[in-house]
């Protein structure tokens, strides 16, 4: 007898866990209660206007309705080079060291299929962004080895737990802590990379223009060995734009373009462009001055909701980088999330991080200040479990 469709087994992996607060927000949003949505890390605010113009000039470029190339446009790269040398202090040859990415999400994906055979081990930082532990995994059939991001260490793990990986994920500053890392740790991880030829590490810095008090620096600063993930996602408020890029070691960026010359084409060419007049912006290690707004925006935002979660007694780890709030509400953060939803306000459960996330709560500040406002009093008469 012919067996009916079944998906391959590596997309065995856990659906989303909160359908059931899905369906509940969907209940209460269509009985009209106002709901104020503060789950979702998804910029409100618009990209510069200089960006959408360089991408809508591009459309009328010949080239762009021809095929872009896996590794990215040249003169988009060398804009992230240059780019680079300004913000970093870091010489990159835009020819080897440089690959142009449909967005982070897609080049974390990419890296894991050029890495990881079946049964390598992949270490996985909770709580941690979710696709370091399916795409960059899962997918791949790693087996994930995880790294507990701890509280107390500012949520910066103790490396001696990834001894032996082939691939290593982590991000800072950091979704979905806050939390950023500072020079000591970035030289431990670099001595890392420099000691095990073997490794990989995939340095994730999709909110590195997201620091209110100094700027965030590059691993490629310490060590020229791993990979680094940059986005125009968080930079420009531009998620739809689905631009970013990765850097770094020369053999491993080969790799990572032999993947994608497998499977893409390399993002839209307007949207490169609109990537490349970003980074050109840039004076010296300076964003423009909309960017500088942006910043100040979300660094508003999140002071005014970290005293209004305070206030209620919950743990507030306090950090001065990225749109997220993340606090601490007890063993078990799942009735405070329901009881947040009955008030109308939708967070993010921190065990949707996985496991290390339990007990926590993520709120992002890219909502209107009106939301934010209204979120802030819905939850006044709310206390930790
Ligand atoms: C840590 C981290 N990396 C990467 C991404 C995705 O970036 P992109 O939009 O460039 O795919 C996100 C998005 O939330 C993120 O939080």
């Amino acid at each position: 007898m012919k067996q009916g469709f079944t998906p391959a087994g590596r997309l065995d992996i856990p659906g989303y866990p909160f359908a059931e607060l899905e369906r509940q927000a969907a209940q209460l949003r269509s009985a009209g209660k106002p709901l104020y949505n503060l789950s979702i890390g998804d910029p409100d605010l618009d990209p510069p206007g200089f960006i959408v113009d360089a991408a809508r000039r591009a459309l009328d470029d010949p080239q762009a309705h021809q095929y872009p190339s896996s590794r990215g446009d040249p003169a988009v790269r060398r804009s992230v080079a240059r780019w680079f040398q300004g913000r970093f202090g870091v010489e990159l040859d835009p020819d080897s060291q440089v690959c142009i990415l449909i967005g982070v999400k897609e080049g974390l994906a990419q890296l894991a299929r050029a890495v990881v055979n079946p049964g390598d081990e992949v270490a996985v930082p909770e709580p941690g962004y979710p696709v370091y532990s399916r795409a960059g995994c899962r997918l791949v059939e790693g087996r994930e080895r995880t790294i507990k991001l701890d509280p107390r260490r500012g949520f910066l793990p103790d490396l001696d737990q990834v001894s032996g990986v082939k691939l290593l994920f982590l991000n800072y500053p950091n979704n979905p802590t806050g939390a950023t890392a500072p020079d000591e740790f970035l030289k431990e991880l670099a001595n890392l990379a420099e000691s095990d030829p073997a490794l990989t590490v995939a340095y994730d810095m999709a909110y590195s223009e997201m620091c209110f008090d100094r700027p965030a620096r590059s691993l490629l600063e310490f060590t020229p060995r791993v990979v680094e993930f940059h986005s125009l996602s968080k930079m420009a408020n531009a998620t739809g734009y689905r631009v970013g890029f990765a850097v770094g070691d020369p053999a491993r960026i080969a790799a990572l373009v032999r993947a994608k010359e497998e499977v893409d084409s390399g993002p839209p060419l307007p949207f490169q462009r609109a990537l490349a007049a970003l980074l050109d912006s840039y004076e010296g290690p300076n964003p423009p001055p909309e960017m500088i707004e942006t910043r100040q925006v979300y660094q508003r935002r999140k002071r005014h909701l970290t005293e209004a979660i305070a206030s209620l007694g919950c743990d507030v780890f306090r950090s001065n980088a990225t749109f997220y709030v993340w606090f601490r509400v007890g063993s078990d953060e799942m009735p405070f999330i329901t009881e947040a939803l009955a008030q109308g306000v939708i967070l993010t459960p921190g065990s949707g991080f996985g496991a290390g996330g339990k007990g926590w709560v993520r709120a992002s500040v890219t909502a209107p200040d009106e939301v934010i406002e209204s979120a802030a009093q819905a939850l006044r008469s709310m206390k930790p479990y």
